[in-house]
């Protein structure tokens, strides 16, 4: 959206905030032992005690609150009782809501404990791209131009990216125009981001893959070559310097 008024722009603030500290203290919260299903509602819980409602539940009648993607998974995982964490699994949760009709969305992907699997670099490199990604966005740079970064920054370390999954615009509905921030240049796109617009920008940093796949609960996306996948997500304020990233309390950069 297009940020016009203060109390849009309070309201924007508002919503990221609930956002980072539902994703953080559930972040925080994950243990092994764990089902998804419980640390999905327990998020969901902070979620309603902020006032706020699940975006992908209301948007798109998600079955959960957030979504949690374990290992193999990409996105969109669905809580479940009987998937239990363990200690050196690879999780994403992704926390997006809506409360007074501003939305705002985040993620971030983390080893749950010792890293038996060595998945740490990949979650670093995630990180790192994501902010390199962000320090570049200002009013009047192409989006295409943060896609060729994002992919050229995950070259570098190694990895792919995933080419069907994107950031996107989000203020008065969680995904709106830009449509697709993807994380690979597409020269046709000839967009450019705005001054006082609020964006989504999430990386999705592969091992192996370069598409993700729906699977057949109609919900989770894996990758179509396999490997694995981190994905960090902030919700930013695009300005003519730096943005002013509206989660940052989801400690993702800690
Ligand atoms: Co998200
Ligand atoms: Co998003």
């Amino acid at each position: 959206m297009s940020i016009r008024q203060d109390h849009e722009l309070k309201a924007m603030q508002q919503i990221s905030a609930i956002v980072a500290k539902t994703l953080k203290s559930m972040c925080d919260y994950a243990a092994p032992g764990m089902s998804t299903k419980a640390l999905d509602n327990f998020g969901g819980a902070l979620l309603q005690s902020f006032g706020a409602r699940s975006a992908p539940a209301l948007a798109y009648k998600f079955p959960g609150h957030t979504c949690i993607s374990v290992n193999e998974e990409i996105a969109h995982g669905i809580p479940k009782k009987n998937k239990v964490l363990q200690e050196g699994d690879l999780v994403n949760i992704d926390v997006s809501a809506e409360a007074d009709g501003f939305w705002a969305d985040n993620g971030c992907s983390f080893v749950l404990g010792e890293d038996f699997h060595g998945y740490g670099n990949l979650v670093q490199a995630s990180k790192e791209i994501l902010r390199t990604a962000i320090e570049q966005i200002k009013g009047g740079v192409r989006i295409a131009v943060i896609g060729r970064s994002i992919e050229a920054e995950a070259k570098k370390r190694g990895f792919k990216v995933i080419k069907n999954l994107a950031g996107h615009g989000v203020g008065k509905s969680l995904h709106e125009s830009p449509e697709e921030i993807l994380n690979c240049y597409d020269r046709f796109n000839r967009e450019r981001f705005k001054v006082n617009s609020t964006v989504a920008i999430e990386t999705f940093i592969a091992t192996k893959s370069t598409l993700a796949l729906k699977q057949r609960d109609g919900w989770t996306l894996k990758g179509r070559q396999g490997g694995f996948v981190a994905q960090h997500e902030h919700t930013v304020l695009v300005t003519d310097s730096q943005p002013i990233i509206l989660t940052t309390g989801n400690g993702v950069w800690d």
